[in-house]
């Protein structure tokens, strides 16, 4: 799937590109726009030591690059694509080795959380990379009944939270299963993210969401300069430039690289309108 001729058309609505250099160019064109972005590397649930520590050269190179170039970027990575399945204590080096060539940049590692399953381990070796290098932060995902001590926790240490409202197919003993429920949780935890002065990412397409982040703000007197949203490439540019025009920071998550399918399962899975973008364009092959 991921090398055939209808995989480029597919995958380029959701994927900035193969390569590095790919990666870059859009971060140039978003950077010039005045919104900063973030860079995934595509590649999880890595099978080999190999195949993580070349995840790790990969971004090695990408923090350098945006250190020569001096773009408005971070990374985002996940633990999964460090080894995490494979061997804990390798992927915690490679992690490690990243972050500190991220401290000695000045710049920053985003830690992507992936399904329950990892979480706590997530989260743990977050806080325990930040104590020592800074230059680290979690995310957190608003459908999980855990996170509201999680972000209690993180925010008390200092760490950096981006909120969002989790992609995965979770069971209902760790997660709510009505978007109602979930959106009242990404409400509150906003909320206690934008109270604890720790520049928080509010990461969402939802307009709803937007709204109450902005009115949340703007009543307790909380400048635009304190948190930032986050979206992904691809999504709703119009949202995208109405906060960027109404004074809003705004980074972007930019996924390149070859092994797209599961990130754009995850993007279709969403929201069912992008099903039909699907059968469309198999339609045309
Ligand atoms: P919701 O799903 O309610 O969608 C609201 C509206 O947004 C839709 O009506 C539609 O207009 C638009 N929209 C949303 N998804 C779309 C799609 N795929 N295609 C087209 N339109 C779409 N998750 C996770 O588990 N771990 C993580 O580390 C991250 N990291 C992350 C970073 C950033 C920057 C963002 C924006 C999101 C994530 N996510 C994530 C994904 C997140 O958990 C969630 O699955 C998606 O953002 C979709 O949820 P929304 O908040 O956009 O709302």
């Amino acid at each position: 799937m991921e090398t055939s001729a209808l995989a480029h058309r597919l995958s380029s609505r959701f994927v900035a590109g193969e390569t590095l250099p790919d990666a870059l160019a859009v971060a140039r064109r978003f950077n010039a726009e005045g919104i900063a972005v973030t860079l995934d590397h595509l590649g999880e649930n890595v099978t080999s030591c190999e195949e993580a520590a070349a995840s790790r050269d990969e971004y090695s190179r990408a923090l350098d690059q945006i250190q020569a170039e001096r773009l408005n970027a971070t990374v985002s990575v996940k633990l999964t694509q460090f080894g995490m399945d494979l061997d804990e204590a390798v992927c915690r080096d490679n992690v490690e080795q990243l972050v500190r060539v991220a401290a000695q940049h000045e710049n920053f590692v985003r830690v992507d959380m992936e399904s329950s399953a990892y979480t706590g381990r997530t989260l743990a070796l977050v806080t325990d990379l930040h104590a020592r290098y800074g230059s680290v932060g979690a995310v957190i995902q608003a459908y999980l009944h855990r996170s509201e001590k999680d972000v209690e926790m993180l925010t008390k240490k200092g760490i950096r939270i981006r909120l969002c409202k989790g992609a995965y197919l979770e069971a209902a003993e760790v997660a709510y299963q009505r978007k109602a429920d979930v959106d009242r949780n990404f409400v509150h935890l906003m909320k206690m993210l934008l109270q604890s002065g720790v520049d928080p990412a509010i990461a969402t397409h939802d307009e709803a969401m937007i709204a109450e982040t902005e009115r949340f703000a703007t009543a307790n007197k909380i400048p635009p300069s304190a948190f930032e949203f986050q979206m992904l490439y691809g999504i709703r540019r119009d949202i995208q430039k109405r906060l960027v025009s109404a004074g809003y920071r705004l980074r972007l998550y930019v996924p390149y690289g070859k092994a797209w399918y599961p990130y754009f399962m995850r993007r279709l899975a969403e929201r069912p309108a992008n099903l039909l973008f699907l059968v469309r364009n198999l339609l045309r092959s």
